[in-house]
Parts: C-alpha cells; structure tokens; sequence
C-alpha cells in the first residue's frame, strides 16, 4: 500500500515549494473593530534558524530551521510603537525586548523591532522584576505599566515586562493564557483581562485562526467568532480544573477522547477510548503526546519511520502532498489535521511527523492547531473548537457576549468536508512498543521549536498586586534616568539573587 501512495504521490518538486520553511515577506498587519471585537491579523513567521549543536566528537555547528511561530503587530507606549509578538496560548504574561545576543541566532533576533521606553511619555516603570520560564528559554524582566494599541482599540495602564536578560527566545511574547498558578502573588491583570475591564470586548474571550505558512489569512479575534473560518458546529469542551491536570496548573487543559489517521484511500483507522488531558498551546511548533499516542501514529503513518538520533518520525517529504489527516476526537467531533498541516519540515528535503513524545504535560502545538478554529472562553472555563474551514474572503463576525452564554452557538459557514469510512480500532493509543521500522540514514538536526508553554514565574522583588503598584517605586523613567538606573535595579536585584 506504501508503494502504490508514493508513486501515485511523487510531484514535481515544484509542488513541495508550498511546504518548505522559507521566510515569506509579511503583508501589513490589518485590525479592523467592530460592536465589542477586534479582529487582527496572524502571520506565521517560518524558518528561524537556530543552532544545534551534534552530540558527535567532531561537534559540527549545522544550520537548522527552527519552527514556525505565530506572530501579531501590536503598538506600545505613547506615541505607539510597534512590536511583533508571538503569540502564545500557552503562557499569561506580555513582555518585550528580547537578549538577541543569548537568543538562538542574534541576527534573527534582531531583525524584529525593539520597544524603546525612553521615547514613551505613559510609561511607568516598577521595581518588580520576575523570571519568566519556558519550555525554552527563560526571561528576567521589570514590570512597567503603558498603553497598548492593537488596531484601533487602545487599554491604558497595561502592565507587562520589558526584558533586561533572556536566553533562547527570538522574539517577544503575547500571552493569552490564564494565570498558571491561581494564587499567584505575582498574577496581575493579563492583557485579556485588561481588555474585558476596560471595555474593548464583553468578556475573556477570543478566537484563534492559525493558518499554514502560505497563507496570509490566520487571524485572531478578541471577543468575536468568524464563522467564515470553519465547517461544522463548535463543540463546548470544558477546561479541567487544575486538580485534574498532570502538575496543577491552569491552562486550557482539555480532554483527548480518541486518535485517528485516515489514509489516501478514504478509509480510517482509529483508537479505543482514552481519556488525555492535552492543551492547545499556539506557542509550541510541534504537538507534543503522549507516548504511546506518539508512536500510534508513528507506526501507521504512510512512510514513517523512527529516527533513533532526533527521536522524531521521519517521513517522505512527498507524502505532504497525498490527502489523508491526523484525526483528533474530543468526544463527537473530529478534527482532521491533513498531512501536509502535520508534517514538519525542519529542513530542506528532511520531513517529520509534527509530534514529539511527552508523558508529563502534552500539548497540542500549531501542527495541531493550524486545522481547528478555536474559541477560548476564560470566563466560562470552555474551549469551543471546530474544523478549520475557508470559505470566502468575506469575514463574518459574530460577537461573543457575556455571562454563561457569552460564546453563542453558532455552525461555520464553511461546506463539511466527507467523512472517511472507519475500518477499524487498529491504532493502540495506550501501549508504548518497539519501534517497527528504523530509520538508518542521516536525519534532520533539529532544535528551537518556539517557547513552549509557560513553566512558571519567579518573582525576585515584591509582588506585582492588581492595585496597580507597577506605579510606585524606584527608577522611574519619567525622571529621566533611562536604562541606567533601571539596569542598576534589575542588578541589585539579580546580585542578591546570586547571593543567596
Ligand atoms: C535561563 O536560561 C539560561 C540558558 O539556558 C540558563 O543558563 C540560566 O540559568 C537560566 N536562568 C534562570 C534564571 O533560570
């Protein structure tokens, strides 16, 4: 069956153009507002390169593609400036400036613009400085106060991070996740939140549209639902309470009830019943399962085989070409992820499955998420997800309210795709196994797969209450001091720090 896919599948070389992780030239970011939303544009940004380093004695320095992000423009200060953020479900907090000179590949880094708080006349500065941690990649940053602009919708009083020393992050950070940790002493009011509070959508709400690298439509929509963007209806899934997640922390932890994979010939093969917590998380490239779910698809993936050295499954470039999809089932609904949005490809002529294994916190990365339109309601604690659709340029917002019913129950405009023909309950998503086929050649070299979900925050001086005590203590900028005085707190904080 492999053989006759492949060579019914074999395209010109042409055809892999689409799929390779060439940086595109970005069109400008386009926010339009309506009656209680505010919908902005999503680039995928792809091919930051990073380094890795083999674990070989010749130590070769190799050149690899790090994964794609999902960038937004957004204005800060007075008079704005603009910055481009990732944007990450993953973790709560807004936070500027990245150390280009510690991030992957400085030159990347550097390419995107810099917040310069000097030249802002609203901003307030803090003596409060935290250590943000990620999957990969940490940050220190000193709490400041200004206005952000996103479109025509400005908040005032925001409170987010300027950086003063990161590692391993190319760019800064958007973060729409709930506090990781409930009680928090350093939890403040999040970018959301502030733009509920202040009256720019009806409640915490909004809607995420992450499209593949070729296409300049992704979008996300702050207290609105676009029901040009998928098919099907939108099926309430509610988010677990930290008790019910692997390590207690809140984020939006859903629960996976089946796995899926359909074939090129329209049948499909799926899993017995299980019941995984996994979240959505657009700030991780790659979905990250667990094992034995891992190597389900692994093992019945058309051409993959396991790459002992990157621990990834190596696929044909050719087979992101064929129609089939990784089939995800919360419940009734399906979300069918089609080969060509599953597969990664790190470098030129080297595919992979975009799933990693990971038994403690999984995660459903962009390789999931660019095939779903997802609405994440914090104020009712639900996900709302359907199948990711495109019909028409035509948007057509229908706006999230408040109170229980605040997302309303609304079916994409989108035409439902077919459905293929179940055959079986063949893919064991609850034993690991060996390994069936080995990949033997040369793989891809691999790394910087975007921040990863939050892993906490660790406050170093006082903490950040939501009275708004950004405002109060020393080094205020207004005075004129500049990066000096500031660079000196962040120094006399993070010396004691060494100290202790
Ligand atoms: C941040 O990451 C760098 C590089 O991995 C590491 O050396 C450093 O100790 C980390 N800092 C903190 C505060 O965790």
């Amino acid at each position: 069956m492999l053989a006759a896919l492949l060579s019914a599948s074999l395209l010109p070389a042409a055809a892999l153009v689409a799929a390779s992780p060439s940086v595109q030239p970005r069109p400008r970011s386009v926010v339009t507002r309506g009656e209680g939303f505010l919908h902005a544009t999503v680039h995928a940004v792809s091919g930051l390169p990073s380094l890795r380093r083999r674990a070989v004695q010749d130590e070769d320095v190799i050149n690899v593609r790090s994964g794609t992000s999902y960038v937004i423009d957004i204005e800060i200060g007075t008079p704005g400036q603009t910055v481009t953020l990732i944007l990450d479900t993953g973790s709560p907090d807004l936070w500027v400036n990245p150390s280009c000179a510690t991030a992957n590949i400085p030159a990347e880094c550097n390419k995107w613009p810099q917040f310069d708080y000097t030249k802002s006349t609203s901003l307030k500065e803090s003596d409060f400085v935290d250590i943000l941690r990620y999957g990969k990649g940490n940050a220190t940053i000193v709490y400041v106060t200004d206005t952000v602009t996103i479109g025509s919708a400005k908040i005032t009083n925001q409170i987010f991070g300027v950086n003063v020393e990161s590692y391993d992050i190319p760019m800064g950070i958007l973060g729409l996740s709930p506090a990781i940790q409930a009680n928090a002493a350093d939890n403040y009011p999040f970018v959301l939140d502030t733009l509920a509070a202040q009256g720019v959508i009806k409640s915490r709400a909004f809607s995420l549209d992450l499209r593949s690298v070729s296409s300049p439509s992704g979008a996300i929509i702050f207290g609105g639902i676009d029901t040009s963007k998928f098919s099907g209806t939108l099926a309430r899934l509610p988010m677990l309470s930290p008790s019910q997640t692997p390590k207690g922390a809140d984020r939006y932890w859903i629960t996976l009830t089946g796995i899926g994979l359909t074939f090129p010939d329209g049948t499909s093969d799926t899993s017995g019943a299980i019941s995984v917590p996994v979240f959505p998380d657009s700030g991780g490239t790659l979905s990250r399962l667990p094992t034995p779910i891992f190597q389900a698809f692994g093992e019945s993936f058309p051409t993959a085989q396991f790459d002992p050295e990157s621990g990834f499954y190596i696929v044909d470039c050719a087979v992101a070409d064929v129609a089939g999809s990784v089939d995800f089932y919360f419940g009734t609904k399906q979300i069918a992820v089609p080969y060509a949005d599953f597969i990664w490809q790190p470098s030129k002529g080297d595919c992979v499955l975009g799933v990693q294994p990971d038994d403690e916190e999984p995660v459903l990365g962009d390789s999931f998420l660019r095939a779903a339109y997802v609405v994440h309601d914090q104020d009712n604690r639900a996900l709302h997800i359907a199948q990711a659709a495109e019909c028409g340029a035509k948007q057509n917002v229908v706006t999230i309210g408040s109170g229980k019913g605040a997302v309303p129950s609304v079916t994409g405009g989108c035409a439902e795709g077919a459905r293929a023909t179940r055959t079986g309950a063949g893919l064991d998503a609850t034993a690991t196994r060996e390994p069936g086929n080995i990949f033997t050649g040369d793989g891809p070299r691999i790394s910087g797969l975007g921040p990863g979900p939050a892993g906490g925050r660790t406050p170093t001086s006082g903490a950040l209450g939501p009275s708004g005590k950004a405002n109060s203590g020393a080094g205020r900028l207004g005075t004129g001091s500049g990066w000096a005085v500031l660079g000196a707190a962040v120094g006399v904080v993070l010396g004691g720090l060494l100290l202790v």
